[in-house]
């Protein structure tokens, strides 16, 4: 079966891909490397599987042929700066909402049997009930990222409840690791080669979030695409996180021991009256995994701790003193 990745050249896009090829999939990527990396699919360029094409899912120009015979579309393209957002309202419009139809109902007119979309934490705001399960009724977004992204989600939902396209939508917590070069843990140890002496944190510190290793979150949407294809579900969506949450000061305390650095001075820098790094930084995010681990699923880095101390170890490998 074709599977057909959108974003496939960016972080977890990539990861992906990779994933895909090693169980024998034949993989198509569709990217306009806005924020992807051609480092990131160079390795595969050559493999009898392996395929890219270099376009733009806001103009549904030139690439949707490509869904002719896919069996699979995997829609991992967007802007995921949440932060940034806020300034640029209508590039995330484009980049989320226009993109993801184009997707879609390309997906329609080619028949394409599954979606699976990557969605995000952000769906549920700032929620009531905490860990917060997939059913929780209240979604209301407080970042333009978030409010899209389940914009998308419904977008998504009524295309499989009209047309029969299959669904399944994962709502990713903060994924860490391996290429990735942005959000919180990737900041600091970038901070930190710069200034091993200060430290400096947006927001009071105390904001609480789960953090899931790249390797677990991309083991867990592999093994949910699975299960939608043996149990054929029309649709589904599902948390992927880990066991718990920690704040951003325990992190800061995480990288400065990963990084061997003493006496280093906390600078906090609250960017909202109530603490938050950012406008439409949601202060507490712990996702309910229940449903994923009910599944079978085991994450091999159950902590947010664990997701984080290993993350540190990846960007330090990659990181030089002058970035
Ligand atoms: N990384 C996380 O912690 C996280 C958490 C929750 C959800 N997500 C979601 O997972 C997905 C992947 O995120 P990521 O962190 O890998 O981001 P990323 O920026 O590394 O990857 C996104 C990819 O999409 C491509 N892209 C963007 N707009 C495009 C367009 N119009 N046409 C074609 N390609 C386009 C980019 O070039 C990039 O390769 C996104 O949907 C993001 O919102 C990520």
């Amino acid at each position: 079966m074709k599977v057909i990745v959108t974003g496939g050249a960016g972080y977890l896009g990539s990861h992906l891909v990779d994933k895909l090829l090693s169980f024998g999939e034949n993989v198509f990527v569709i990217d306009n490397f806005s924020t992807g990396r051609e480092e990131n699919i160079s390795h595969n360029i050559g493999r009898k599987n392996f395929n890219y094409f270099r376009a733009d899912l806001r103009y549904p120009e030139d690439w949707h042929p490509f869904f002719k015979d896919a069996g699979v579309i995997m829609h991992f393209a967007a802007d995921p700066s949440v932060r940034e957002s806020f300034f640029k309202p209508d590039k995330h419009f484009r980049d989320e909402i226009v993109a993801t139809f184009n997707v879609v109902e390309n997906a329609r007119k080619y028949d394409v049997e599954y979606v699976v979309f990557a969605s995000s934490s952000t769906v549920y705001g700032d929620a009531s009930t905490v860990p917060t399960p997939e059913e929780y009724k209240n979604l209301e977004p407080i970042s333009i990222y978030g409010g899209f992204k389940l914009a998308c989600e419904n977008i998504l939902k009524v295309y499989s409840k009209l047309y029969g396209i299959k669904l399944l939508i994962l709502r990713f917590a903060n994924v860490v690791g391996g290429r990735g070069t942005r959000g919180v843990v990737y900041d600091f140890v970038v901070k930190l080669r710069r200034n091993p002496g200060v430290l400096e944190i947006l927001g009071d510190g105390k904001q609480r979030k789960s953090y899931i290793y790249v390797d677990d979150a991309i083991n867990a949407t592999i093994h949910l695409y699975n299960l939608l294809i043996k149990k054929r579900l029309p649709h589904d969506v599902y948390n992927i996180g880990s066991e718990d949450w920690i704040s951003v000061d325990e992190i800061a305390s995480i990288v400065v021991k990963e990084m061997g650095l003493k006496d280093v001075v906390f600078h906090l820098n609250p960017q909202t009256p109530d603490g938050r790094g950012w406008v439409g930084d949601v202060k507490n995010m712990l996702l309910d995994i229940t449903r994923l681990k009910e599944t079978g699923f085991k994450l091999k880095y159950p902590t947010s701790g664990q997701a984080v101390s290993r993350a540190v170890k990846d960007y330090l490998k990659v990181v030089s003193i002058s970035r």
